[in-house]
């Protein structure tokens, strides 16, 4: 009786078990098969991460060559003399320049961080390997000296040095030998700068207005930079304001600025240990991009619409958001449209 009674436990805890793992299988394959449908949920989630728990997981491949690598003679004097210029243009191109008087006073490397070296700082790595280019802007194949003329004619608004001058040739030097351990057709990662996730709401310039108490120290209470004793170069450069950069400079879009600034400032901050969140960084851009700079006719940029960059702040666009919108975003529904545009095109 008593052994009739355990097997009979038994069965029904062999019965209970089987039951229960099938059922919790059944829900586990239920959740998978829904999935898909979860998947769009999660992917918003993660782009709405800050940027720097994002980053942690990268790992760069990239590094400038050291200086001391530089080769001695005529060839190392022309790499040597082309950073100079990049690091200190003013000296040799701005209003009191020793070459010629052709820009604005701001140096290549204000932008250009660390000569064109630092990671996530507008660095060079990525040019010996990628141009000529064809680029979108112009429509057009561009060499490494149109570039530089056209930064010289935006961010510097001025004038492009003689290209066959030896100041370009040097600078082109410098450049190609940042670049030359980068195999032709790559672009690092860590070229250009953080992509930061679009904010649900417009860049708002008031809450900028805020965070831009943190940079006036350097940059000044109207944007206007400070310009070192004899008047030759900046100290800080100018974020606004008629000695800035013009609007049809590549800064001037809302998402190069605030990507430029999360990664490397305030002056000292490096991509790995950012100071500003995302959102701060997108506030004190749409800040800046409130003020007024120095105009330049963009009407034959992106000559093809469809090609401009969303935060391009100049129409006409291919699209039926404002200017305002694309200027300031929000931009999760122009990428939209964007996506749905080309892929309507394939
Ligand atoms: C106000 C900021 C600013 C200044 C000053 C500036 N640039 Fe640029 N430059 C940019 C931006 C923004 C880009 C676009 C970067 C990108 O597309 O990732 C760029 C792109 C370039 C590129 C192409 C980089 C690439 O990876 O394709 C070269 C070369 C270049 N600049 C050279 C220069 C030189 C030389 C000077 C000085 C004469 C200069 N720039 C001054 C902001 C600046
Ligand atoms: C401690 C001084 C300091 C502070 C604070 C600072 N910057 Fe800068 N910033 C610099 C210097 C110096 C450069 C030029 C870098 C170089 O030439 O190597 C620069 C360059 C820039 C540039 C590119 C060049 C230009 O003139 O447009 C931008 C944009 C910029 N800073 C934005 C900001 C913003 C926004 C803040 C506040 C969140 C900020 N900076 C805080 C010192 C500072």
């Amino acid at each position: 009786m008593k052994q009739n009674l355990n097997s009979k436990k038994k069965t029904f805890l062999v019965i209970f078990i089987t039951v229960f793992i099938i059922s919790v299988v059944g829900v586990f394959f239920y959740l998978s098969t829904k999935q898909p449908s979860n998947n769009a949920n999660s992917h918003v989630a993660t782009e709405k991460k800050d940027t720097n728990q994002i980053l942690k997981a990268d790992t760069l491949g990239w590094k400038a060559p050291e200086e001391s690598t530089i080769p001695t003679g005529q060839a190392g004097d022309e790499i040597r003399y082309g950073k100079e210029l990049i690091a200190h243009t003013a000296i040799y191109f701005g209003p009191k320049g020793k070459v010629a008087k052709i820009s604005n006073g701001m140096n290549c490397q204000n932008c250009h961080n660390q000569a064109g070296t630092k990671p996530y700082g507008f660095n060079f790595s990525a040019v010996a390997g990628s141009f000529p280019q064809f680029r979108n802007r112009s429509e057009s194949w561009v060499s490494i000296a149109g570039r530089i003329n056209s930064c010289f004619h935006r961010s510097l608004n001025g004038q492009s040095p003689d290209t066959s001058g030896k100041e370009i040739k040097a600078m082109i030097a410098y450049i190609m030998w940042v670049g030359k351990d980068v195999p032709k057709g790559i672009r690092p990662k860590d070229a250009g700068v953080l992509k930061l996730n679009y904010l649900n709401r417009p860049a708002n310039p008031i809450k900028g207005k805020i965070v831009y108490t943190t940079c006036q120290s350097c940059h000044g209470k109207d944007g206007q930079g400070q310009l070192n004793e004899q008047g030759t170069e900046y100290i800080f450069p100018p974020l606004w304001g008629k000695h800035s950069y013009n609007d049809g400079a590549g800064l001037y879009r809302l998402g190069n600025f605030a990507g430029f600034v999360k990664g490397n400032m305030p002056f000292g901050t490096t991509y790995k240990h950012p100071v500003l969140s995302d959102e701060q960084a997108w506030d004190v851009a749409a800040f800046v991009n409130s003020k007024p700079r120095p105009h330049k006719n963009q009407s034959k940029d992106y000559s093809v619409v469809s090609d401009k960059p969303i935060d391009f702040p100049f129409g006409p666009y291919a699209d039926n958001f404002t200017e305002k919108q694309h200027k300031y975003g929000p931009y999760q529904p122009i990428q939209k449209e964007k996506d749905k545009l080309a892929l309507n095109k394939k």
